[in-house]
């Protein structure tokens, strides 16, 4: 039988600069109070100029190595998740190889905005399960704030989002004692890919850049909120029912569910919808606001190293976000 990806160390790192709500009223049309009530978040991180994704990835990469007890030598493969590229292209994965010194193995991106994590963690469980490779190095990270609209126009999207990364490394279980990754569910509706992103720039603009662009200023993320929030408060709950049923199990079992972090209201919304008992949910986007592809691991690392994981425990994670995309796993710790 094949062997199941466990997860056998995580890493986070967040830029050191904390940005509260009451910092963001100084420089934009926003309050604490609002923000607060509307997705619970106090404060997040934001990077420095001249910081990129790619150097999240590395700090949160040289964690999860260490953590994992193995020499980034023995890395055989690199994913990278991000929707906020050092460069248009390549993409962050390669960087990320170069930076940690791992020429000449391969390095793949996954281009799956606040899904990313859980696309690329099935990616990754289908390589470990065929034998393909032993140690995956599975990289999130996200520089958001150097590109947030801080206008009026962009102010619903400028104070949820925030800057960091994490990473886990995956390698095949030894023991044949059920732990693992059980099944991952992943799911698209391109339909509504105009509800949440960034415009520009646009490979079917010719030519790519000029002054108008500028103008536009649609190389800004833009967002319908409400339908966003709509469809995540659905989605979620169901893609979670999916994985339990898909392995026996009921909302019972779950020991910690961790829920993409895109405001604290669907974190709650989704815990009602499925009856499960808040403690039992992973929240943190009070300290760290939305960190898009980074928000799940860097949830499981917390959790980790809280302890609040312990060997067999029921994990499950899901997410919603630009794409529309969502998707779930279920892992047995
Ligand atoms: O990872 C997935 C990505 N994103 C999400 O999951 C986000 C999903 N959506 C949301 O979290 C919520 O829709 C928001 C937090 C973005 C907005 O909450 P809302 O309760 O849907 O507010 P709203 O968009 O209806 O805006 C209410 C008011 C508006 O003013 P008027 O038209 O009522 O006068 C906005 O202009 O709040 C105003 N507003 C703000 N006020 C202060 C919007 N952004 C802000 C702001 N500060 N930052």
């Amino acid at each position: 039988m094949n062997k199941r990806a466990i997860i056998t160390g995580t890493g986070r790192y967040l830029p050191p600069q904390v940005v509260t709500n009451f910092d963001l009223e100084k420089i934009m049309n926003t309050t604490d109070d609002w923000i607060q009530q509307r997705s619970g978040i106090k404060e997040r991180h934001y990077a420095e100029g001249g910081v990129g994704s790619s150097d999240l990835a590395v700090e949160a990469a040289r964690k999860a190595i260490e953590s994992a007890g193995i020499d980034k030598s023995e890395i055989d493969f690199i994913i990278a998740a991000t929707i906020a590229p050092d460069h248009y292209f390549p993409g962050i994965g390669v960087m990320i190889q170069a930076k940690l010194g791992l020429a000449p193995i391969g390095a793949l991106d996954i281009r799956n905005q606040c899904s990313g994590f859980i696309y690329a963690l099935s990616v990754a469980d289908q390589y470990i399960r065929t034998g393909t490779y032993k140690k995956i190095l599975l990289c999130a990270a996200e520089v958001q704030s150097h590109n947030l609209d801080y206008s009026d126009e962009g102010r619903d999207m400028a104070v949820l989002f925030g800057d960091g990364g994490a990473a886990v490394i995956l390698e095949p279980n030894p023991a044949d004692d059920g732990r693992g990754i059980l099944s991952t569910h992943l799911y698209a509706d391109g339909r509504f890919m105009r509800d949440l992103w960034m415009e520009q720039p646009s490979s079917a603009r010719k030519p790519t850049f000029d002054r108008e662009v500028f103008e536009e200023r649609r190389f800004f993320p833009r967002m319908d909120g409400k339908n966003v929030f709509k469809n995540a408060c659905e989605r979620m709950p169901e893609a979670v029912q999916t994985a339990l049923a898909r392995n026996g199990l009921t909302v019972a079992d779950v020991n910690l569910l961790i829920p993409h972090q895109a405001n604290d209201r669907i974190s709650q919304m989704v815990a009602k919808k499925l009856q499960i008992p808040i403690e039992k949910v992973g929240r943190n986007i009070d300290r760290y606001g939305n960190t898009t592809a980074a928000s799940i691991p860097i949830l499981l690392d917390e959790a980790v190293r809280e302890g609040r994981l312990k060997r067999g425990d029921c994990l499950v994670l899901t997410s919603f976000g630009s794409g529309f995309t969502w998707a779930s796993a279920a892992i047995r710790w």
